[in-house]
């Protein structure tokens, strides 16, 4: 008996595993573009060094295309005085997000169902993105005009042209190598 009940918990556990980083996922990629694929811990880690280098209390963070959340909720771990802003155009993939929230409960993030080129940027100190070239393009034209002097802008592997690069972190991978690119306006 205690083993049935054992077993339906690990098959439980495998297939709430499933869901959160297979199923869903590859769902998104039929909903939204690009597709919500989180970024990996190894360029939060990263992220959360360069943010650490000076006092966060009051300054905002913004996650342009913020997917489920991942990127919000770790930046909230680590920094619980950052505001964090997380914004997902994508009606489905925001309410996972909310409802990741609900049970994470960090008072620091929150999250805005709009497009990102319509979420104001000029309170930014912190902007990340993990979008394809085609919306860097678009999106670094309203970052020029918005941004306010000093803040700093994340990308996760696509590059921004107009924007004045401060650091490119490269992080080898098995066929290819994936880059995290950091700008300072
Ligand atoms: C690759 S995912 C990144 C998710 C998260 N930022 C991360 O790095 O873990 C890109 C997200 O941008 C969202 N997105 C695409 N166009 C958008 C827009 N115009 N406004 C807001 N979100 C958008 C997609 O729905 C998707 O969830």
């Amino acid at each position: 008996m205690n083993l049935a009940i054992a077993a339906m918990i690990i098959i439980i556990l495998i297939l709430v595993i499933l869901v959160a980083r297979v199923i869903l996922p590859i769902s998104t990629i039929i909903f939204t573009f690009p597709p919500s694929i989180p970024t990996e811990k190894r360029l939060i880690n990263d992220i959360v060094d360069e943010i650490a280098k000076s006092e966060v209390k009051g300054k905002k963070f913004y996650d342009l295309g913020s997917g489920t959340g991942s990127v919000c909720f770790s930046l909230a771990k680590n920094f619980p005085s950052l505001k964090i802003i997380g914004i997902e155009k994508f009606r489905f993939i925001f309410q996972v997000s909310k409802m990741k929230q609900y049970y994470l409960k960090y008072k620091n993030v929150s999250l805005s169902n709009e497009d990102l080129f319509q979420t104001d940027l000029s309170k930014a100190d912190y902007i990340f993105t993990f979008l394809t070239k085609s919306f860097l393009d678009k999106l670094q034209i309203k970052i020029k005009q918005e941004a306010k002097p000093g803040c700093l802008i994340f990308s996760n592997n696509f590059p921004f042209d107009a924007l004045p690069l401060y650091k490119k972190i490269t992080y080898p991978d098995l066929f290819t190598k994936r880059y995290l690119y950091i700008y300072k306006i």
